[in-house]
């Protein structure tokens, strides 16, 4: 399955966000995750578990970069994706991520989010029942789309 929900936010401030399935709660468990993050200038990569799932954040001075990947998913992908959405996000966006408005990067990003998760889901250095669960979540990608998600 791989990586499922990943999340972009300053503070309390979700800058975008995207999911590659249709039934999920992974939006509000995220926030309750920001909310939890200890405030302060500690960069932090830490990692928490929800039922099968697990959620993975990177705090990188006041900008956090968050997922939700299966936990046969591993650890090394998802922050190797968090540290590839990380640089995307600020080379795009420079100075703009201090001051932007909620959901500001939204359209935008969300679809680099996308495709990231679907390159990390199917990273050909993960082992083979990672690449076969890769291809699964591709599938519930297209499958979620035409529920207009
Ligand atoms: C977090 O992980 C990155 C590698 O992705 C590493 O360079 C950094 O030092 C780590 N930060 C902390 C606070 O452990």
């Amino acid at each position: 399955m791989g990586i499922l929900y990943g999340m972009v936010a300053r503070g309390l401030v979700v800058l975008a966000e995207f999911s590659s399935i249709a039934q999920t709660n992974a939006n509000t468990v995220a926030r309750q995750i920001l909310d939890k993050i200890p405030r302060g200038n500690e960069d932090s990569n830490s990692s928490y578990s929800h039922d099968r799932y697990i959620f993975h954040v990177k705090r990188t001075d006041d900008l956090t970069v968050l997922c939700m990947a299966d936990d046969s998913t591993g650890r090394r992908i998802p922050f190797e994706f968090l540290e590839d959405i990380h640089q995307r996000f600020v080379k795009t966006y420079g100075r703009a991520i201090h001051t932007s408005a909620p959901y500001a990067m939204n359209e935008e990003f969300s679809r680099i989010m996308s495709q990231q998760m679907d390159h990390f889901s199917n990273d050909p250095n993960a082992d083979r029942l990672n690449r076969l669960q890769g291809e699964m979540s591709h599938v519930s990608l297209i499958a979620s789309q035409s529920n207009g998600f």
